[in-house]
């Protein structure tokens, strides 16, 4: 086991020499970057956890701005002597929130994420404006101003969804192991673990839930099929000539609401993936935070249309199956399956909504699916190397057309088991969606 307190001493330990002073910093940032990493990693877990929609969305929000600290902090370090080469995290941090992810119950590891390493982060942050030379290293105070004002600010986004749990003794237990790292940065004299200190993740690590969260919203299986009595989005309908354009609307924008599906399971692979090249992670942040736009996309303007959100139940299918695939496996299916497929429906669909002249819908749509093209060239450019991580060696399309295979045997035995949460007669389908759109 590696004593989490001598790696984190030897990093910050000063350095002798002609670049003494920059090299000092260097270490001071490399750390900042490897938590700010880090937490990408492991607070995406809180994501398939939680329920709340804008819980989720706020989540992937504060994980891609993360990404994007983590990204400056690294170009900003290698510039510096010192930062070091590779990207891997020390294994003294990596057990640190690893730790901050293993409570059961999401309310808990929320606060533990919030209520300590966060601040833990922000007081690192401040930390080093304090001990830099302001005109020297002018560059990177900059960065970190902005990355203190960030903080502040995830702090305030957060509270309100803070405080539901009795995380008291969690967020005690996950204070004692940053104190035993004194601080991030070693900013502070590190107190040793005190005897009987137990590791949560040793005996209960965190492994993904079998079934995302959702509540309070009523789940299904899945919202597409083609009885308008049963579901809301009906396949024919969408590409129907004769289907008015109103529903059409509203029938797309529970398709987006449903882009949630994407935001749990993808979620899960950054967990799945301690050794991917950083840009990986930073490209998935992008990525799932483009899906929770998308999914806010509905959330916002179905009770514009007088669709009651409580009525709409959430499929979640995709997740149950995907969850129980290899990372390598699920990014597949979304990249080059459900993503690289779903391009000739939403332009017909696209098409058909340009008659409202409902610009803001335009735009939401068009909006969508330049994000759509971009996460497949994202696809295109780690698909292999997360096969690789995997020691996947098959030619991409075999491992494609195999993996789709798979998806569709699971799908058969572990698909369409969640019973609709709402009676017929009480949830959206396309029956419904066509007397709201139409009056009729
Ligand atoms: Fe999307
Ligand atoms: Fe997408």
């Amino acid at each position: 086991m590696v004593a989490p307190t001598s790696d984190l001493a030897a990093a910050v330990a000063p350095a002798t020499g002609r670049m003494a002073a920059v090299q000092d910093m260097a270490r001071l940032l490399r750390l900042l970057f490897e938590a700010e990493r880090e937490f990408v990693r492991t607070a995406t877990t809180l994501i398939c956890r939680v329920g709340e929609p804008e819980l989720k969305y706020l989540l992937c929000q504060h994980v891609w701005e993360s990404a994007g600290h983590a990204r400056f902090l690294r170009e900003r370090g290698r510039e510096l002597a010192g930062f070091g080469n590779g990207e891997s995290v020390r294994p003294a941090l990596r057990r640190l929130f690893a730790e901050a992810a293993a409570p059961a119950d999401a309310d808990v590891a929320l606060a533990g994420f919030y209520g300590v390493l966060k601040p833990a982060l922000l007081s690192a942050y401040r930390h080093y404006l304090r001990v830099t030379d302001p005109l020297a290293d002018w560059p990177s105070q900059r960065l970190v101003a902005e990355f203190v004002a960030d903080e502040e600010r995830h702090a305030r986004e957060m509270a309100r969804h803070l405080g539901r749990a009795d995380a008291g003794s969690w967020e005690v237990q996950l204070a004692t192991a940053v104190a035993a790292l004194g601080g991030l940065l070693g900013e502070s004299a590190p107190r040793p673990l005190p005897p009987g200190f137990a590791w949560r993740q040793e005996s209960a690590p965190y492994r993904h839930p079998d079934t995302c969260n959702r509540a309070p919203y009523p789940v299904c299986a899945s919202v597409f099929g083609h009885d308008p009595a049963a579901v809301p989005i009906v396949r024919p309908w969408l590409t129907d000539p004769r289907t008015d354009a109103r529903v059409i609307r509203i029938m797309v924008y529970v398709w987006l609401l449903m882009e949630m599906d994407a935001v749990d399971y993808l979620s899960t692979v950054f967990w799945d993936t301690p050794d991917a090249p950083f840009d990986l992670h930073h490209d998935l942040a992008r990525h799932l935070w483009d899906e929770s736009r998308h999914s806010q996309f509905g959330f916002r303007q179905l009770p514009k249309l007088g669709v009651d959100l409580m009525t709409v139940e959430h499929s979640l299918d995709l997740y149950v199956i995907l969850v129980r695939m290899a990372p390598h496996e699920r990014y597949a299916m979304m990249t080059m399956e459900f993503e690289a497929g779903s391009f000739p429906t939403k332009a017909a669909v696209m098409d058909r909504i340009r008659e409202l002249n409902d610009f803001e819908a335009d735009t939401l749509l068009a909006f969508d699916r330049n994000d759509e093209q971009n996460h497949v060239r994202y696809g295109h450019r780690w698909l292999p190397e997360m096969m690789a991580l995997f020691g996947e060696t098959r030619p991409v399309e075999e491992f494609v057309r195999a993996t789709q295979e798979k998806f569709r045997a699971l799908a058969e035995e572990v698909g369409g088991r969640t019973p609709h949460g709402l009676p017929p007669e009480r949830r959206l389908t396309g029956d419904r969606i066509l007397r709201l759109a139409t009056d009729r």
